[in-house]
């Protein structure tokens, strides 16, 4: 990157802009992107940052990754949306890839996470009335205390954070909310009315928690012999991010359904599926679900050049790898100024020492040293750079939280 993008307004200006005419649904950081390549962004002053939140892991390839722009450029010169009232070029090529790299049957495309979980939700309903035989309208969904699936009206309803919640009712039946990482619980919870559990491997926004060891292969277990769906969102956790292509992976688990958005999109444009067995995703017959958008020929474009570089192992490789130089470097923080932290592949969950600040504070001081995270709860910080990162920038970041946190 060489001289700084000219804007007509300075970051100050750009943000006190935005304070009247958006509305104030978030709380980003003091900083303006303008410009961003690979695992760097740059603001519109002309500072540069490392990215170590990659857009929640939408940024799985880093920004701009060529392989993907060029898609994204190709595809544009030729056709970018026909509905799914015709067909267009792209979806065939684009469903057979992604149900092969994920090993199963079918793809529902559509565009965002949210949208993804309300299309497994419903899935899982029709399935339970259409194949388990569960009686009109009595379909129960089984889902883990502090998820986080999205923020559409249904998906709050199930939700446990309060802030979330409050305000939005009333809410949609059929939800029963068990702790997560907890079998006897859930297997308490299941019943005949049970369409499916649906958790993340990896729940990401309450802090990168992960589960023991067995538990996902417990639920399997629980699922199989109770006879209802196990549904995994896999939209943060999946695609890369944890050193495999999907996080169930490190329990040789197969659920379902997964669902999967995010990285899908390249960090271009939104994309998400819902992938699993023809015998469940093909409880869908025409008209009963859809989106305008969903499967357009530029998604498709994209998705498949996002599935070609997941293809190879080399950024799930990349991810295990990193992740290890990762975990080692929160390892020797432990103690200065870091209280304990969760890490698989290149994701973790930071808990630092209260007493040095709120995580929005220490994700503030980062930001001036040029890191860029996210708070979570509390003191919590997640790091999830771009798989791209180098092991340098990687440590380089680690030196600086280190900097902040015992300075
Ligand atoms: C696990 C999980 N599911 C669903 C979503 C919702 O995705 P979107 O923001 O694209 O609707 C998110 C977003 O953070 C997520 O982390």
């Amino acid at each position: 990157m060489t001289a700084p993008v000219r804007t007509a307004r300075g970051s100050e200006e750009l943000i006190r802009a935005e304070e009247p005419v958006l509305a104030h649904n978030y709380h980003p950081l003091p900083v303006v992107v303008a410009r961003a390549e690979g695992a760097w962004v740059e603001d519109v002053e002309g500072r540069r940052y490392l990215d170590m939140l990659a857009g929640y892991s939408a940024l799985n390839f880093g920004h701009r990754h060529p392989a993907l722009v060029e898609a994204a450029h190709r595809q544009l010169d030729r056709l970018t949306l026909t509905s799914r009232a015709f067909h267009n070029d792209r979806l065939a090529g684009f469903a057979e890839r992604l149900a092969a790299l994920t090993g199963t049957d079918m793809v529902l495309p559509m565009n965002t996470g949210a949208e993804a979980v309300e299309s497994g939700i419903k899935v899982a309903r029709k399935w339970a009335y259409d194949v388990k035989g569960v009686p009109a309208d009595r379909a129960t969904i089984v889902v883990a205390a502090d998820n986080f699936h999205g923020r559409t009206t249904t998906i709050v309803s199930f939700s446990t954070d309060e802030t979330a919640r409050s305000g939005f009712g009333p809410f949609t039946p059929g939800f029963r909310i068990v702790p997560y990482n907890d079998l006897a619980a859930l297997e308490a919870a299941v019943d005949e009315t049970t369409a499916a559990v649906l958790i993340e491997p990896i729940q990401g926004e309450a802090g990168v928690l992960i589960p023991d060891d067995g538990y996902l292969a417990g639920v399997r277990e629980l699922t199989r012999r109770k006879g209802c769906l196990f549904v995994a969102d896999e939209i943060q956790s999946g695609l890369g991010r944890t050193g495999h292509t999907l996080a169930v992976e490190h329990e040789s688990v197969v659920p379902d359904v997964v669902l999967l958005g995010k990285a899908l999109g390249g960090g271009i444009v939104p994309v998400s599926a819902v992938v699993g067995r023809r015998d469940v995703l093909g409880v869908l017959h025409p008209g009963e679900h859809g989106s305008t958008f969903g499967g357009n020929p530029l998604a498709a474009a994209v998705g498949t050049a996002v599935v070609e570089l997941l293809e190879t192992g080399a950024f799930q490789r990349r991810a295990a790898e990193l992740g290890a130089v990762l975990r080692e470097g929160l390892a020797a923080l432990v103690g200065r100024g870091v209280v304990g932290f969760r890490a698989r592949g290149l994701w973790a969950g930071v808990d630092v020492d209260p007493a040095l600040g709120s995580g929005r504070e220490i994700s503030e001081r980062l930001m001036r040293e040029g890191i860029l995270v996210k708070d979570t709860h509390g003191s919590t910080i997640r790091l999830a750079p771009p798989l791209t990162v180098t092991a340098e920038e990687l440590t380089g970041a680690l030196g600086t939280l280190e900097k902040v946190l015992t300075s």
